[in-house]
């Protein structure tokens, strides 16, 4: 047993048996002062304030002293596509000059530049590359993250970055939650026959589902990828077939991906860069959790998603790093914190709810964790500040100094401490 001991303050965002916070919950976060943790196995047992522990009731408790420092619940990143080869920094040179996104992926790079150096890298390689970053992930305290396939665009290559994903989950240092994104792009040897492509993508859903490579299936809807039409069909198979939903909507323009995602129940609807006030509406009369990026609009320096509006209107939000290669080449949750603060106008403790149960909420395991309670898996971050405000606040640094993932320090390394 470990206890967590003494903790200046310990946020727990307690759901009170909810599956997430909207409205005015969002920016509710709970907090114990002086709090302890007690971790039994990979599940908390007990949290309360140190005082209160008896030391009496369990044998062979491992401390760690906490003493001056913040405990949150383990960060949860609901939105990456982080098995890639390779970099595109030159890109983000041609952007500096002037470039957009759009622009530079009509000029050959973008989405299928990264397509063809995944193809052509083998498992063994995307394995090191993605664990790698996964180790960075942690590091800045993410002990969940979903990973979306969407670098291979072909039945061989899709499957291979699945099994990628798989073969890192069960090494179990951090939590992975994959997702089907074959519906990322049309390659170009489809071009001229889009329909093909949309039923390759629908024939490797039985097989995907059966094998359990995926939890979720998304679909890029946007104008020069995946029309409301295509991903509503892709998605109605990928639900027939047992996957639950997510759907990247409204990114570069008002295109329909929101009402789509409402209307077929998806779990969450990501981006909503664009999103109308009609649309707004629509989504705050549904389950769908809206997932902000806030790391994408600083990076491609473009408008951010309207995040007042959306919790104003009881919307739940999460936020998430949205990593890749593209439009976002960073994995601190901490980061996002500070930029959905200040150029989303989010308050810390909304952007603290929206990183912890509302992203659990997002990939469907709220049950199971994205706050500090009895029961709930042991995934936890022990930041060295003596204030949560500082999170984000002391920004450009990482204040993790230690992660606990299903009760097992993860970091620092043991031979570290
Ligand atoms: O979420 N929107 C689609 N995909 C990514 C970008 C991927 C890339 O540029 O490689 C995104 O922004
Ligand atoms: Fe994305």
């Amino acid at each position: 047993m470990y206890l967590i001991h003494n903790a200046a303050q310990l946020v727990t965002v307690t759901s009170g048996g909810e599956k997430l916070k909207r409205g005015k919950k969002q920016g509710e976060i709970s907090l114990i002062e002086n709090g302890s943790v007690l971790i039994d196995g990979d599940k908390i047992r007990w949290t309360g304030r140190a005082i209160d522990f008896n030391f009496k009731l369990y044998d062979n408790v491992k401390i760690f002293d906490a003493s001056g420092r913040v405990v949150l619940p383990g960060l949860i990143d609901p939105h990456t596509h982080l098995i890639f080869a390779g970099t595109r920094a030159d890109e983000f040179a041609l952007r500096i000059s002037g470039y957009t996104y759009q622009e530079i992926a009509k000029m050959g790079g973008g989405i299928m530049r990264t397509v063809n150096l995944t193809r052509k890298a083998s498992r063994w390689e995307l394995v090191r590359i993605a664990e790698k970053y996964l180790n960075i992930a942690l590091k800045n305290g993410t002990t969940t993250v979903e990973v979306k396939s969407g670098y291979g665009l072909d039945f061989e290559n899709e499957i291979k970055i699945l099994e990628v994903a798989e073969e890192l989950s069960s090494k179990g240092r951090i939590n992975i939650i994959p997702t089907f994104l074959g519906a990322h792009a049309i390659p170009p040897e489809y071009t001229d026959r889009r329909e093909s492509y949309i039923h390759l993508v629908i024939s490797m859903l039985p097989d995907i589902s059966h094998r359990k490579l995926a939890k979720f299936c998304d679909v890029f809807c946007e104008d020069g990828y995946f029309s409301p039409v295509e991903s509503e069909k892709i998605l109605t198979e990928a639900r027939k077939c047992g996957l639950s939903l997510k759907i990247h909507a409204e990114q570069f323009s008002n295109y329909g991906g929101t009402k789509i995602g409402v209307k077929l129940g998806a779990v969450s609807i990501d981006h909503l860069e664009n999103i109308s006030d009609s649309d707004i509406e629509i989504l705050s009369k549904s389950n769908s959790i809206a997932v902000l990026l806030p790391g994408v609009s600083f990076f491609l320096n473009y408008k951010y998603p309207p995040a007042r509006k959306l919790i104003d209107s009881g919307v739940p939000i999460a936020i998430g790093t949205d990593f890749n290669p593209g439009s976002c080449m960073s994995l601190s949750m901490q980061l996002m914190m500070t930029i959905a603060c200040t150029q989303m106008r989010m308050t810390i403790e909304e952007v603290i709810v929206a990183s912890t149960l509302n992203s659990a909420s997002a990939l469907g395991i709220s049950n199971i964790a994205g706050s500090i309670e009895p029961g709930k898996r042991a995934d936890l971050v022990i930041f060295d500040v003596p204030d949560y405000r500082m999170i984000p606040y002391f920004f450009g640094e990482s204040h993790v100094c230690a992660v606990f993932v299903k009760g097992r320090m993860v970091f620092p390394p043991e031979e570290e401490i």
